[in-house]
This record gives C-alpha cells, sequence and structure tokens, in this order.
C-alpha cells in the first residue's frame, strides 16, 4: 500500500518535470540562433544550468522512490552522485544567472537564495548519509528536491501572478522569486515535522535501554533515527 502510494506520489512531479523540460528548457538547447533571446550574452551559463537543473529535475522522483522502497543500492548511489554534480553545476550557473539578471535585484536575490538553499539541503543530504544517518538523509533529500523543484514552481506562479491586476512583470516575479521556494518548504517541514508531533508514541524502548546504561539511546533521539530502518542500527 505505502508501496503504490509512493509510486502515486512520485510519478506527479515526473510528469510535470518532464512537461517543464519539453516546454521552456529544452528549445533553448535546440534550434535558431536567436533562441537564447535575453539571455544571449549569458548563454554558456545558461546552457550549463539547463543541463545539470534537467538532469536533477528528471533524477530527483526516481531517486526518492529508489531510495524509500530500499530498491538497488549501488544505482541509487549512482544516480546520487549525478544528481549532487547536478545540483553543485545548476546552482553555481544560477548564481551567475541571478547576479546578471534583467529583472532587478529583487528576482536576483530571490533566485540567489534559492540557489543558496539548493546547496545547503543537498549537502547535508549528503553529509548525513555520509555518517550514516539514513533518516536525516531522506528528510533533507525530499527537501532539495522540493527547491529544485522552485523554478517549475517559479514559472507557475509568474503565469498565475498575470491575472492580479496592476502589477509589474518585475513586480510578479519579484514576488514568485521568493513564494516559489520558501512555500514550498515550509509546507515540507509541516508534513515531515507534524508527523513526528502526532504520531503514536512508540513503546518504552528507550528508557529499557536506559536502564541498561546504553548511551546510545539518547543519540538516536537526537537525531531522529529511532524510526528507520537504517543498517548503522542494526551494528551490533
Ligand atoms: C532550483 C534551483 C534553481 C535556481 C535557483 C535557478 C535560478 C535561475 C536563474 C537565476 C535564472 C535566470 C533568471 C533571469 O534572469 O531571468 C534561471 C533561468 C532558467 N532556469 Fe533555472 N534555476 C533553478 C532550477 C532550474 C531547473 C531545475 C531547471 C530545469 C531545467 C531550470 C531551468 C531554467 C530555464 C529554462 C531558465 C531560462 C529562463 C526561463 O525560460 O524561465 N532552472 N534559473
Amino acid at each position: 500500500m505505502r508501496y503504490r502510494g509512493n509510486i502515486l506520489v512520485l510519478t506527479a512531479p515526473t510528469i510535470v518535470a518532464l512537461w517543464f523540460s519539453y516546454a521552456f528548457a529544452f528549445s533553448y538547447l535546440v534550434g535558431e540562433a536567436g533562441r537564447f533571446g535575453i539571455y544571449l550574452p549569458r548563454r554558456q551559463w545558461l546552457t550549463i544550468h539547463i543541463l545539470a537543473g534537467g538532469v536533477t529535475l528528471l533524477l530527483g522522483p526516481a531517486q526518492l522512490w529508489l531510495g524509500l522502497n530500499r530498491r538497488t543500492a549501488i544505482l541509487h548511489r549512482v544516480l546520487g552522485l549525478l544528481y549532487v554534480m547536478g545540483v553543485a553545476a545548476g546552482a553555481t550557473a544560477a548564481f551567475y544567472l541571478a547576479f546578471h539578471t534583467d529583472f532587478g535585484w529583487l528576482v536576483g536575490l530571490g533566485l540567489g537564495s534559492m540557489a543558496f538553499a539548493w546547496i545547503v539541503t543537498t549537502a547535508l543530504a549528503t553529509i548525513a548519509i555520509c555518517r550514516g544517518l539514513v533518516q536525516q538523509h531522506r528528510e533533507w533529500m525530499i527537501r532539495s528536491y522540493v527547491v529544485t523543484f522552485g523554478f517549475v514552481t517559479f514559472r507557475v506562479l509568474t503565469f498565475a501572478f498575470e491575472f492580479v491586476r496592476g502589477k509589474t512583470l518585475v513586480e510578479r516575479m519579484a514576488a514568485a522569486s521568493w513564494l516559489a521556494w520558501s512555500i514550498p518548504l515550509f509546507v515540507t517541514e509541516t508534513v515531515l515535522q507534524g508527523r513526528k508531533v502526532f504520531e503514536k508514541k512508540r513503546s518504552s524502548a528507550v528508557p529499557q535501554q536506559e536502564k541498561h546504561g546504553d548511551s546510545a539511546a539518547p543519540e538516536l533521539t537526537a537525531f531522529g533515527l529511532q524510526n528507520s530502518e537504517s543498517t548503522y542500527l542494526r551494528q551490533p
């Protein structure tokens, strides 16, 4: 049941990611010389950004599915490395593009902050798994992908704001550049932490361990690992 739920939850972003890439991103990579429009002076950066961003956008759901269902660990690691490299390249180019945007400092700051959040969430997901913190890795990967998806949300919001009267294009883009990632991250955090607040209290495993003087118990609680099926926990 949970398996089917995961498929349903991850199919939706995959379809939207494919549609976004086809409709808005790949047209920059093929076609006429003038296809870059206002991005002509920084076309190399945009090309790197689209290729790297496209890879992360499409790899994200596959990675989350492989990770959540504990499938083919080697494939998960290889694709994970590709995802991290994609974020590193995509975010570096995003910083350059944000710094040189034609739409003003507020848009640049909003998208630059999104690039920063992209790096921080992905770095913490990577550090967590290197330290064997599986539950933390899952949560930070979900946050990372929510930010990756932020550029799709940004596009959707800029279209939606066209229906708000009396606002200039720059104002609409500035609002979208901040809301596109902050609101989805807030919703994600509410779900991730809310589930912990409302989940049923576990059996008395922790007091039992404390009774026997096992010093590992408080550490597990602190890292949120007590609910994970990490191999880390199965070590003698
Ligand atoms: C999630 C972090 C991302 C950040 C911070 C970011 C940032 C930026 C910035 C600053 C620009 C230039 C905006 C301008 O000056 O008009 C841009 C353009 C663009 N980005 Fe990203 N981006 C991200 C993810 C992605 C992803 C995953 C894709 C998917 C391929 C993508 C595709 C594009 C495209 C196609 C453009 C050209 C402008 C357009 O047609 O909307 N970006 N991005």
